[in-house]
């Protein structure tokens, strides 16, 4: 399926809505959906590659954890000024799927070692310079979120930088309130209808589990990072630089 498809997911009504999931539905129109459902997504993704391209080290491994259709992986290949091995892990089948016609159509083959695995499992994370975690951790299951974390510290070189970006609560019911508003206002102004809203907010509501900002600093902090920074912030979505 192209990858270019306009996403009706949750367009019309369904009958009983389930636990969204990142399957074949999903997958074929998945770069429409996150280009209209994340505030600046062209934007957070150039700034990833360029924070990225700052920090990888010549012959050393960069994961993108929760790599979906590619989009980080291929604008990496293209910006970093090293030789290092890009590595893309996602846990499904689909979205890998379309992550290697994405890479196909770039003549990309076989420049990205793309694996199926799942992050809420041990994961082998080694020689690591850069490593990312885009829109994903917030799916990871919170009961293994500081596992994860310290696997992934262990895993990573002295100055090696962990890039995440999130969905966030604001700290008090208030601008937490406000915030979500505005970001429904938002998918208002990408064509979204409020059925479609509406729907996709309650099929993620069991699966998308957002934390704090100061949260998810103390959770990087905690697995050992030194230096923990916010570089992108609207709303209710944060981007964190963190270096070990
Ligand atoms: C919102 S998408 C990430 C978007 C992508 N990083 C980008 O920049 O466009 C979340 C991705 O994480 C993957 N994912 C969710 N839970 C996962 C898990 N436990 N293990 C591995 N991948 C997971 C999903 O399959 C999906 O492709």
């Amino acid at each position: 399926m192209a990858t270019a498809a306009v996403d009706e997911v949750f367009a019309h009504r369904l009958e009983r809505v389930t636990d969204f999931a990142f399957d074949e539905a999903v997958a074929g129109v998945f770069d429409d959906m996150v280009s209209r459902s994340v505030p600046m997504y062209g934007e957070i993704q150039r700034m990833l590659a360029e924070l990225a391209a700052g920090f990888a080290t010549e012959g050393s491994n960069i994961y993108d954890l929760g790599c979906s259709t590619g989009t980080t992986l291929a604008l990496l290949h293209q910006e970093l000024p090293v030789r290092a091995n890009l590595i893309g892990i996602d846990n499904s089948a689909e979205m890998l799927d379309e992550c290697r016609s994405k890479l196909a159509t770039r003549n990309l083959t076989g420049m990205v070692d793309l694996r199926l695995a799942d992050l809420d499992d041990d994961i082998a994370i080694e020689n690591a310079s850069v490593v990312l975690l885009v829109l994903t951790l917030m799916f990871v299951r919170p009961l293994h979120r500081e596992r994860l974390m310290r696997q992934i510290h262990a895993g990573m070189n002295e100055n090696g930088c962990l890039l995440v970006v999130e969905k966030v609560l604001g700290d008090g019911s208030l601008f937490n309130r406000l915030f979500i508003e505005r970001y429904y206002a938002y998918k208002r102004r990408r064509g979204y209808t409020e059925l479609e809203i509406a729907q996709k907010r309650e099929a993620l509501e069991n699966v998308l589990v957002p934390y704090r900002l100061r949260e998810n600093r103390e959770l990087f902090l905690n697995a050992g990072f030194r230096e923990v920074e916010v570089f992108f912030k609207w709303y209710n979505f944060a981007g964190f630089v963190a270096v070990k």
